[in-house]
Order: C-alpha cells, then structure tokens, then sequence
C-alpha cells in the first residue's frame, strides 16, 4: 500500500476491513492507477474459407435445428475472446441449412444482421416479412423481432449472422422468447428498413467508386437505414468496400472494431504485425487502435462486406481515426 498516511499499515488495513464491511472501497489503498489499463482482449485473425467450409457441411451430421437448439451456427471464435465470439463487440456465425428445413421462429433482445453467402432458396421472415435470400442479399432482424429462417431449395444455403449480443449482454439486457409456433405466416413484403437487395447495394457501391478513392478505405459504402438516415443499428453499422485493381490504402489506425468477409477478388490486408492474404469466402478481424492497410493484388476490383462497432462508438464519443503510414 503505497500510500502517504498518518496512520500505520495495520490501522489502514482495519480501516479497509471496515470500509468492506459497510459496502465500500477505496482504490488508493491498493497499488496502480486509478484507472488501470485494460488489453484488448480481440486479437487480429484470418480465417480461410477452405478451413471453414468442410466443418460448416459436416455440422449437419451433428444436429438439425430445432426448438431449443435453435439454430445450426459455427461461429467464428476469437482466441482472445473468453466468450468465443469473433471480437469483444460482436458475433459472427455462419448458419447452414439442408434443403427443406426450418430454424423454429423465436426473438431475442440482440439484433441479428444476415448477409447471404450461398445457396438458393433461403429465405427469413421478420415480423411476418419473408425476405427471400439471395447471395449478397442483407437482413435486418432488429431486436425483438420475430424471425425464423428456411430452405426451399434443393441444395444446402448458408448465410452469416452478424450479432450485437456481446454488447446487449454487457449491459444485461439479454432476453430470449420462442414463438408458439415453428414458423410465423408471411403476411407482407418486406420493407426497405430491412431487406437490402445485392443488386442494388452493389450497383450504388459501384456509382460511388466513380468518386476519387478514400486513402485509407479506397471506396466504402455503408448500409443506411432509409427513413433516418442512420447506420443500421446504434450498436453496429454494416459497409461495403471496393478496392480498385492494385490499389494500396495507406494505414490507419481506429478505435473501433471491424469483421470482414470477402466477397470478391484477392489482397493483403495487414493489421498491426500480421499479414492476412485473403482470398473469397475468407473471414478477417481488426481490433481497436490496431493499425491495418489494405492491398488489391489482383486484375480485378476486390469486395469486403464488413461489420463494425463504429456507431456505437461515435455515440458515445470514442470514435477515432488517426493516420498511422
Ligand atoms: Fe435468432
Ligand atoms: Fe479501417
């Protein structure tokens, strides 16, 4: 106990049992700061895509969804992670389904964001709203909203599920409720607020990349709810990046945190001491203040979908960028 006092250690000490005892605590009785530091528990990782995708297929011999399982998932797991999610602020799954089955409707506190990766015949109904899935295809699932997801297809579909349970969780707020039935009737389509078709996200990704290029980003986009204006979710704001044959971000540093997919193309994106090739279907994470550039190394343009806690961030005043070449 570094700490300049009157009194002797043991009187401190008995005065600290006392404060315990009475519900209290008094920080400069122990050694360190005031507010000790705390490491960034996500670590950068590459997932490959051929790692991935024979485990996701062999996860149907394992178990068919169903109520209280709920859901056939793999989720990408950070190492540093001690709850197995992809990074401390969000989860990605990747959720695979056989032909003709059904993943029981239900709702929970956390919003669900699903980007289609393969297949045809996928669909998601949210509150009555069947969204039908195509590859590329984005779905909001705000939370508290009833959804359940099938496979009218003839062949296996899988998509990826972008969660904001980390955050909810932190805040206790986690709630969970099955619906009375397996499925909800589809009463509507879908509305705008939740169903972003591929073809036109990527065409409006494309007009933007006729602007002159971000030096850190080359082109982004981000998915924008169209009554306000606002990223998709306060907790979690989706994107589209394009990265122009051969260009070369200069490096940046965020304190945020960022998931990517790869939908197209080939490059090397580099985070802190790593080198991530990345090629499609891979999956990479870039923690917060890690400083990261991104490579095309291809003929072609390259696409990253990514997930980030940006919003949340800039909400509560933390977000930052800085140039870190
Ligand atoms: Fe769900
Ligand atoms: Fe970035």
């Amino acid at each position: 106990m570094a700490v300049q006092t009157t009194r002797t250690v043991e009187e401190l000490e008995a005065y600290c049992t006392r404060l315990r005892a009475a519900g209290l605590d008094a920080p400069w009785s122990r050694p360190g700061p005031l507010i000790p530091p705390k490491p960034t528990a996500t670590q950068p990782r590459h997932w490959r895509w051929p790692d991935i995708e024979p485990l996701l297929r062999e996860s149907s011999e394992f178990l068919s969804p169903h109520r209280g399982a709920e859901r056939r998932v793999l989720r990408l797991h950070n190492p540093g992670v001690p709850e197995r999610t992809v990074a401390h602020s969000l989860v990605l799954a990747i959720q695979y389904l056989l032909p003709g089955e059904v993943a029981p409707a239900h709702r929970h506190s956390p919003t669900a964001i699903r980007f289609m990766l393969h297949g045809e015949g996928a669909f998601t109904t949210v509150d009555n709203q069947k969204c039908a899935m195509k590859p590329g295809d984005l779905v909001l699932t705000p939370g508290m909203a009833w959804h359940d997801h099938g496979n009218e297809g003839g062949a296996p579909v899988y998509w990826m599920d972008i969660l904001d349970w980390q955050i909810v969780r932190f805040l206790e707020n986690l709630t969970f409720e099955p619906y009375p039935d397996e499925q909800q009737p589809a009463l509507r389509n879908p509305g705008r607020d939740i169903y972003f078709p591929w073809s036109e996200a990527y065409a409006a990704l494309l007009r933007r990349a006729e602007q002159a290029p971000d030096p850190f980003d080359d082109t982004l986009l981000e998915y924008i709810d169209p009554e306000s204006g606002s990223s998709l979710r306060p907790t979690v704001g989706c994107y589209l990046q394009l990265l122009r044959p051969r260009a070369r971000t200069r490096a940046h540093r965020e304190t945020s945190c960022a998931v990517y997919r790869v939908v197209q193309g080939r490059g090397v994106t580099t985070v802190d001491d790593q080198t991530f090739e990345w090629e499609p279907g891979d999956f990479f994470v870039v923690p917060p203040r890690a400083r990261h550039a991104h490579a095309n190394v291809g003929t072609e343009p390259a696409v990253l979908f990514t997930a980030q806690d940006v919003p949340l961030l800039k909400l509560l005043r933390l977000y930052r960028m800085e140039p870190a070449d």
